[in-house]
C-alpha cells in the first residue's frame, strides 16, 4: 500500500455495499491509504454472506481490495471521537449511507469541516440532496429505472433491468474521478469542498446518447431488444452460435454510416455477395436492411450457426466488421490473457484462499498496481488507532471494553 499516483493521500471510508466501496477501491488501487470504518462485530452490510454467514461474502472481496479496516461504533461518544480524530489525519471522507444517516451520526459536512477545514467530503446517494426524492433510499435498480436506462432496455413490451450494477459501480467510479479533481484543486488553491453525487443523476448522464433520437423524433425512445437503439438500422443483433449453449451468441453490428463498407464485407464473409448494397435493393442502406430485417438477420444467422462464438467474432473482426461474442465470467476467469495484462488478478484471501477477481482497467505507465485482498474486519485497529492516533494498548483495550471499536 502507499505506492501509486495517489500515494500520500489518506481516505476515511464509511462506504458500504457496492457503490461507495467501488469508489474507495479505485482510490486504494491508485495508491491512496484507505481506512475503512466498520461497525464492530458485523462490519459493513456488504460483508455478510447469506450463503455462508460468518465468512466474508465474495461480493465484499471484489470491491474492498487494498483497504485497511478498523472497527468503530460511531454511535458511541468514544467512537464518534475516534472518527473526529481520524478526520484530522485524512484528506477525504467518503460515505454512501441512506439519506440523513451520516448527519444523524454527527458526521455532517459542517461537523467534519469543523474538525478539518480542508476536508474533501464525498457523499453518494440514490437521489440528489436538493431534489424532491432526497429522502428516498436506493439500490442499483432504482437508479437504472429512474435514470432512463430501463426505458430503453428490454423488449418493446417488457422493460428489463441490467444484469450488472451499472449505477452502483458507475456512480462510484464517477465519484472517485470527482474526488481526484477536488484533490487537484486543493493542491492548487488550498481549499476543500463537498462532492455530492446521486446515482439517478449519474445514470441520466450515462444515458446522454439517448437524447439523439429523442430530440430528433420528439418522443421517448423505444426498447429494441438487441437492435440499435439510436436509429432504425440493421444489422444489429445477437445471433446463436455452435454449440448453442446459454451464452453461445455473437453480436454483430455493421456501421450505420451510409458510406460504410462493412455490410459489403460482411456479405463476403458469410458467402452472400448477392446481398451487397449495389446488387440487392432490399439491403442497399442501413435503413432498408432494417425494413427487411428478417432477410438480413436470417442470412447472418445461418452463417453464425456454423461457427462457435469465438470463431464468429474472430472471422468478422479480422475482416473489419465489429462483432462480439458473449463472454461470461467463466470465459474471462479461464483465459490467461486477462492475467497477463492485469485485468484479472489472483489474491490470497485469509478466509477464502486464492481468489481470482477483476482488477483495475486503466493502465498508468509510471505505476504498477499491487493487488491486496480485502481486509479482515478491524484488522488495522492497532495500526491505525495506536500508530496513527497514538492510542496506547490500554486505551485500545478500554475502547474495546466499551464496545466503541
Ligand atoms: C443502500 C441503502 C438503501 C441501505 O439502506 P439501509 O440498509 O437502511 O442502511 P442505511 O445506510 O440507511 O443505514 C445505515 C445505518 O448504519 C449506521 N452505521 C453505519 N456505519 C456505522 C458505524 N460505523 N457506527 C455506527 N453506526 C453506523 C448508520 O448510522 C445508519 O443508522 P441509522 O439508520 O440509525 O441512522 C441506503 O444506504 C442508501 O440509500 N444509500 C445511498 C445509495 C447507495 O449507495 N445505494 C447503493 C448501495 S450499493
Amino acid at each position: 500500500m502507499g505506492h501509486g499516483p495517489l500515494s500520500g493521500y489518506r481516505i476515511l471510508d464509511m462506504t458500504q455495499f457496492e457503490a461507495g466501496t467501488v469508489c474507495t477501491e479505485i482510490l486504494a488501487w491508485l495508491g491512496a491509504e484507505v481506512i475503512k470504518v466498520e461497525r464492530p462485530v458485523t462490519g459493513e452490510q456488504g460483508r455478510y454472506s447469506q450463503a455462508e454467514p460468518g465468512i466474508d461474502s465474495y461480493g465484499f472481496l471484489v470491491v474492498n481490495m487494498n483497504k485497511k479496516s478498523v472497527t468503530c461504533n460511531a454511535k458511541t461518544p468514544e467512537g464518534l471521537q475516534l472518527m473526529k480524530d481520524l478526520l484530522k489525519k485524512c484528506d477525504v471522507f467518503v460515505e454512501n449511507m441512506g439519506p440523513g444517516a451520516v448527519d444523524r451520526l454527527g458526521l455532517s459536512y459542517e461537523a467534519c469541516k469543523a474538525e478539518n477545514p480542508d476536508i474533501i467530503y464525498a457523499s453518494l446517494k440514490g437521489f440528489a440532496k436538493d431534489g424532491p426524492y432526497a429522502d428516498y433510499p436506493a439500490f442499483d435498480p432504482i437508479a437504472t429505472h429512474t435514470g432512463v436506462m430501463v426505458s430503453v432496455t428490454g423488449l418493446p413490451d417488457q422493460p428489463i433491468k441490467s444484469g450488472i450494477s451499472v449505477a452502483d459501480s458507475g456512480t462510484g467510479t464517477m465519484l472517485a474521478l470527482s474526488i481526484i479533481a477536488a484533490l487537484l484543486q486543493k493542491e492548487r488553491e488550498g481549499i476543500g469542498q463537498r462532492v455530492d453525487i446521486a446515482m439517478q443523476d449519474f445514470m441520466i448522464g450515462l444515458s446522454r446518447a439517448q437524447w439523439e433520437p429523442y430530440l430528433a423524433n420528439g418522443h421517448p425512445n423505444r426498447r429494441v431488444g438487441n437492435g440499435m437503439p439510436l436509429e432504425d438500422v440493421a444489422p444489429s443483433n445477437t445471433y446463436p452460435c455452435k454449440p448453442f449453449g446459454p451464452n453461445d451468441y455473437v453480436h454483430i453490428y455493421a456501421s450505420r454510416h451510409p458510406g460504410s463498407k462493412q455490410w459489403d464485407i460482411l456479405c463476403d464473409v458469410i458467402g452472400r455477395p448477392d446481398l451487397k448494397q449495389d446488387v440487392c435493393p432490399e439491403m442497399s442502406t442501413p435503413r432498408k436492411r432494417f425494413e427487411n430485417v428478417e432477410m438480413c438477420d436470417s442470412a447472418i444467422a445461418a452463417w453464425c450457426a456454423q461457427h462457435t462464438k469465438h470463431e464468429a467474432m474472430d472471422i468478422m473482426c479480422k475482416a473489419g466488421v465489429p462483432a462480439g461474442a458473449i463472454l461470461d465470467c467463466d470465459d474471462i476467469t479461464n483465459d490467461p490473457q486477462y492475467y497477463e495484462r492485469g485485468m484479472m488478478v489472483e489474491v490470497d484471501h485469509p478466509e477464502r484462499g486464492k481468489v481470482k477477481l477483476p482488477g483495475f482497467a486503466p493502465k498508468l505507465s509510471a505505476n504498477e498496481i499491487e493487488y491486496l485482498p480485502s481486509p479482515a474486519l478491524g484488522g488495522a485497529n492497532e495500526e491505525v488507532y495506536c500508530g496513527l492516533l497514538g492510542k496506547t494498548a490500554e486505551e485500545l483495550a478500554e475502547l474495546k471494553a466499551k464496545k466503541a471499536i
